[in-house]
């Protein structure tokens, strides 16, 4: 009898100890039934995270799962087993994070398991960016994260409000963040297509603004002198993420260098303050600019006091910019931006998680999962 009991106090002790994921699913279902029930949809998926080790799962909650049923992302991930590769992936960080490991950091990233080319050209991994501010956790490509760690056999778990979209082109994710004179200027100068195509490279994004501001100069420039000042803003090869800037100097696609400074706690490229970094895309980092850079005035430094710089092109007029690029543009593919969703459920009952029907074989074969098996040593599924 006394054996039973103390036998029976083990079990129970174990189980409190590391509950496995299907129980902490289980545990939490009013914000993660949803997740639940797809995940048991998806057999082979299911089963390499539930037996992968080391692994900190970013699980969208019911609200986060029934926003994007009314958006169009649930048709292509069905259809395209590279997506669905590359977007579960993304979900899944490689190592156990707690929330302290997090909050610590103003910003840090995170490796991911999405490495597929098509979705990740770069030599490393792709990363989600954190930000911890006043205890809520954002995750830099999606929404929020409630702040507790739900520990599993396998690693942790963080609820997000908001699924993370698979970091995409460099101009898609432009549109959809609102730069679009920028898309403009690189349709028109025909350099979106090639810088796509590279890989490992940071691009520096001069806002709307900026390109209005200098709109008197660029009218007059030629496609030539516009594709020089264009090939200024990046860096090829490097995939400079914010907190591997300081002061120093890059060599852009451009040639001349570029003049990074830390001033007063603030970035500048030249004399353009940095006013948002880290926006990921496939093949790199943006960082986007408060002022368009010139080539042949490499040497501008900023007034890191004042709000504004002054334009770094001379001989500018006031007169209205008539550039045509400045006005929006649309974006050529909606496969994957840094964006948040912005479609809501379109009922306000739990609709039924139609995600993914799963099809195990296929999974099987996808590349992505298959890192997750492999550390789960799962080798022999492929
Ligand atoms: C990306 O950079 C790494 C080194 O950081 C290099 O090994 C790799 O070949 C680069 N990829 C391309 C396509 O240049
Ligand atoms: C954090 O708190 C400070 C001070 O209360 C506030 O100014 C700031 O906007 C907050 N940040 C966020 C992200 O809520
Ligand atoms: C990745 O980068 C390489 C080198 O720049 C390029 O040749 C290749 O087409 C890129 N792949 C994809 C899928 O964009
Ligand atoms: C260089 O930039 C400064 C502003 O930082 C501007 O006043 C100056 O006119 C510019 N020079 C040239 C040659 O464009």
């Amino acid at each position: 009898m006394f054996f039973l009991w103390f036998f029976f106090m083990l079990a129970a002790a174990a189980v409190a100890r590391a509950q496995t994921l299907e129980e902490v699913l289980t545990a939490h279902s009013d914000t993660l039934s949803m997740m639940l029930m797809w995940l048991a949809s998806q057999e082979f998926i299911f089963e390499c995270l539930s037996e992968a080790k080391g692994i900190t799962l970013l699980a969208p909650s019911n609200t986060a799962l029934a926003r994007l049923f009314g958006t169009s992302l649930p048709a292509r991930l069905a259809s395209d087993m590279n997506l669905l590769t590359a977007f579960v992936n993304y979900h899944i960080l490689d190592g156990v994070y707690h929330m302290a490991d997090f909050v610590s950091a103003r910003t840090t990233s995170a490796p991911t398991f999405l490495s597929i080319p098509a979705y990740s050209n770069m030599s490393e991994v792709q990363v989600i960016q954190e930000r911890s501010e006043n205890g809520t956790l954002t995750f830099f490509t999606g929404g929020g994260a409630q702040s507790i760690d739900l520990d599993f056999t396998g690693g942790t778990l963080h609820v997000i409000d908001s699924v993370l979209m698979v970091p995409g082109r460099v101009t898609d994710t432009l549109v959809v963040a609102g730069y679009t004179a920028a898309v403009g200027a690189l349709r028109l100068a025909n350099i979106d297509g090639p810088l796509d195509a590279l890989s490992n490279m940071t691009v520096f994004v001069p806002n709307n603004e900026a390109f209005i501001a200098i709109g008197s100069a660029i009218s007059y420039m030629t496609i030539e002198q516009l594709t020089i000042v264009l090939n200024y803003h990046f860096v090829r090869g490097r995939v400079l993420r914010s907190q591997l800037i300081t002061t120093g100097t890059q060599r852009s696609a451009q040639g001349a260098v570029l003049n990074f400074r830390v001033e007063n706690g603030a970035l500048f490229v030249n004399s353009a303050r940095v006013i948002a970094t880290d926006l990921l895309v496939k093949n790199g980092v943006v960082h986007i600019l408060d002022g368009v850079l010139n080539p042949a005035n490499a040497t501008a430094t900023p007034d890191p006091n004042a709000a504004t710089q002054a334009p770094a092109f001379n001989g500018l007029t006031t007169t209205t910019c008539g550039v045509s690029f400045t006005a929006p543009v649309v974006p050529t593919t909606t496969v994957s931006t840094n964006a948040v969703p912005t479609a809501t459920a379109s009922s306000p009952t739990t609709p039924t998680p139609t995600l993914v029907r799963g099809d195990a074989a296929q999974a099987r074969r996808a590349l992505g999962v298959t890192v997750v098996c492999g550390l789960a040593q799962y080798d022999h599924y492929v």
